[in-house]
């Protein structure tokens, strides 16, 4: 599959070319700063070999879900300023997307230089795939790189247009992305463990359907372990369970793969200064609601972890923000640093999780999408890398 798709190296590009790059530089932020790099850091050697055969490259990227319209909020005006500090060489920021402010900006680029346009969803063309958009991102460039590994699911303009317009190729990010994860769908080493966690049910039922046939133990923790309780009929208190999904949760457990907990951290509210108890997952008293799994749980997923060949862990146990409701996640993250077994950790909550407790640099590979690569376990193909297999080459 990924084979398919073509690399850098597949395109014409020689000292001047005008790249258009699709980065995810969606990146978290607190008060317009930027607390995780990641995905900055993650697009780095694409734009290095780029840089290095002279080309000038135009990034672009999402930030946040801006409603199709400028938010100052939403700039990636602190993304232009980390990036220029990681490359250590100046990046503009366009103050559009598309216009003849980005045509003047792009022409004047000079070989090597690095330009990153405005946040693309400010257009509302960006989400409706609009081929004006398209057109326009297509026309700054002579060729197209797509190394938005964590954008490839969705259908929008960048992901869509520009390959059928330009000669294309995924960066670097991307291709060692889909290797990873097509190493987990063709050939894991066995025993293969998944640990899914997470708050709703609803948005794993896909892939959890896809990866039981695949894996030979999936642990559930979480909030969405409550609808699998639920569905044996156990009280769950006031834990957050969806109802519509009871039954699909009930056959799931019939197949003997997934795993629920054994134990739970209860609290009355979501708060650092709540009381806690540890109660059987089966005994969640009204009033009550689960915030974490137990030490007895945390214990047996983590052996399991520990025994396997091969890991992906995606989704945290329990509300690991708040220190007392943190030890199940911090105990599948220090298991899943731990074992031998090849180990993914698929990108949001439980990627920050790994980098909180310092477990980063024992992981395998830490994907930087997380929709992304449960979508593409689910359907063993995206959007964005079907426009890319069927897209101009050079
Ligand atoms: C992500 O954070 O998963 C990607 O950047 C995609 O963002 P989106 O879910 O807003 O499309």
């Amino acid at each position: 599959m990924t084979g398919e798709i073509p690399s850098l190296e597949d395109l014409p590009i020689v000292e001047g070319t005008r790249v258009l790059l699709r980065a995810d530089f969606n990146v978290p932020m607190t008060d317009g700063r930027i607390t995780d790099d990641g995905r900055i850091r993650a697009a780095l050697p694409t734009i290095a070999w780029l840089r290095g055969r002279g080309a000038a490259v135009i990034a672009c990227s999402h930030l946040g879900r801006p409603k199709g319209a400028p938010d100052p909020a939403l700039s990636l005006a602190p993304v232009a300023a980390r990036l220029g500090e990681l490359l250590g060489a100046p990046v503009a920021l366009c103050p559009e997307v598309m216009g003849p402010r980005a045509s003047e900006m792009a022409a004047a680029l000079a070989p090597g230089g690095v330009l990153l346009l405005e946040n693309l969803r400010f257009d509302p063309g960006e989400t409706s795939n609009n081929p004006g958009l398209a057109d326009a991102l297509a026309s700054l460039a002579q060729v197209y790189v797509d190394d938005a590994f964590g954008a490839v699911h969705r259908e929008h303009a960048s992901v869509m247009g520009p390959p059928a317009r330009l000669p294309c190729a995924g960066g670097r990010l991307l291709v060692r992305e889909l290797e990873v994860l097509d190493r987990l769908q063709r050939d894991p080493e066995r025993p293969f463990a998944v640990v899914l966690g997470g708050a709703k049910v609803s948005d794993k039922l896909g892939v959890i359907d896809a990866l039981v046939e695949q894996c030979d133990t999936l642990l559930v923790g979480g909030a969405m372990c409550f609808t699998f309780l639920l569905a044996q009929g156990h009280g769950v208190g006031d834990s957050l369970v969806e109802p519509d999904h009871v039954d699909a949760c009930r056959e799931l457990l019939e197949g003997g793969v997934v795993r629920i907990p054994t134990d739970v951290v209860i609290a009355q509210e979501i708060a650092a200064s709540a009381p806690t108890k540890i109660v059987p997952a089966t005994a969640v008293p009204d009033g009550w609601k689960g915030l974490d799994v137990g030490p007895e749980t945390a214990g047996t997923y983590a052996d399991a972890v520990r025994d396997a060949r091969t890991v992906f862990w995606n989704g945290p146990m329990g509300v690991f923000e708040i220190e007392a409701f943190a030890a199940g996640t911090r105990t599948i993250a220090e298991a899943v640093a731990e074992t031998k077994a090849f180990t993914v950790v698929g990108g949001g909550d439980s990627a920050a999780a790994v980098r909180k407790f310092g477990f980063e640099a024992d992981i395998d590979h830490i994907s930087t999408g997380g929709g992304a690569s449960l979508e593409f376990l689910e359907q063993g193909d995206l959007p964005g890398l079907r426009a890319l297999r069927e897209g101009r080459r050079a």
